[in-house]
């Protein structure tokens, strides 16, 4: 069993889809284990995406999550991270793979409607951040 953290974005908040999100988690298979509406402080968001800082996009990125509510899970079942990594899809929706969380409700970059952890490590420090130890 491996662990891994779901973010529901601002976008897909504001067109009502955390219900047609969750559901589809919950259809893969994967296990809510703990989850909150949080206020994502731009304080979070830079701390949050600290390793993009930087990088062209990273500006956009900031404006566009901080002091927005997001929605956070912590999510568990067999290969958790590659199982909702593939739920997700691809980061920009118009190149996401098909039936995908991205490809059907994101809209663009950044707002690309959820965010999940991309490696065990990632994983490990997400849950951290939202959930504690
Ligand atoms: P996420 O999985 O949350 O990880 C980093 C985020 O940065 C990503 O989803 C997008 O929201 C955003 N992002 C990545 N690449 C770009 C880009 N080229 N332009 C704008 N935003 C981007």
């Amino acid at each position: 069993m491996e662990q891994t953290l779901l973010l529901i974005k601002p976008d897909a908040i504001e067109r009502n889809l955390i219900g047609k999100v969750i559901s589809r988690v919950e259809e893969a298979g994967l296990k809510i284990l703990d989850m909150k509406m949080v206020l994502f402080t731009r304080k979070m968001t830079e701390h949050f995406y600290g390793e993009h800082k930087g990088k062209e996009f990273y500006n956009r990125l900031i404006e566009y999550m901080a002091d927005k509510k997001v929605v956070a899970l912590k999510l568990e079942g067999e290969n958790a991270v590659k199982t909702l990594r593939d739920l997700v899809g691809a980061t920009d929706p118009k190149k996401a793979e098909k039936n995908t969380i991205r490809a059907d409700f994101g809209v663009g970059t950044p707002q690309n409607s959820v965010h999940a952890s991309d490696s065990f490590k990632s994983a490990i420090r997400e849950i951290k951040f939202f959930f504690g130890d």
